[in-house]
């Protein structure tokens, strides 16, 4: 029985990144270095994981068109489109 993982590839504004399958949405953009993603509405301020269990929604993207998912309780799949501000 192997314990390597399994390797996926998504897609971050169009840029194509390798991950572990299993890995959430919000891990691969922590991994790849991108610590925010989405500004706040009225303020503007940068938001990306916060509480990393679902209850803050600070980490909301869309994927695969989907808006407003929470990165940290989504789990990636292969082929996946994932998309932000991830310059925010
Ligand atoms: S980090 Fe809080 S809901 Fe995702």
């Amino acid at each position: 029985m192997s314990t390597t993982p399994r390797r996926i590839t998504v897609t971050l504004n169009n840029a194509r990144v390798t991950a572990d399958a299993g890995q959430s949405v919000g891990a691969i953009l922590m991994g790849e270095g991108i610590k925010a993603w989405r500004t706040t509405r009225n303020e503007g301020k940068a938001r990306g994981l916060f509480c990393g269990i679902g209850a803050c929604y600070d980490c909301l993207v869309t994927i695969d068109g989907q808006p407003n998912q929470r990165a940290c309780l989504v789990e990636a799949c292969d082929s996946m489109n994932i998309e932000g501000d991830f310059d925010a």
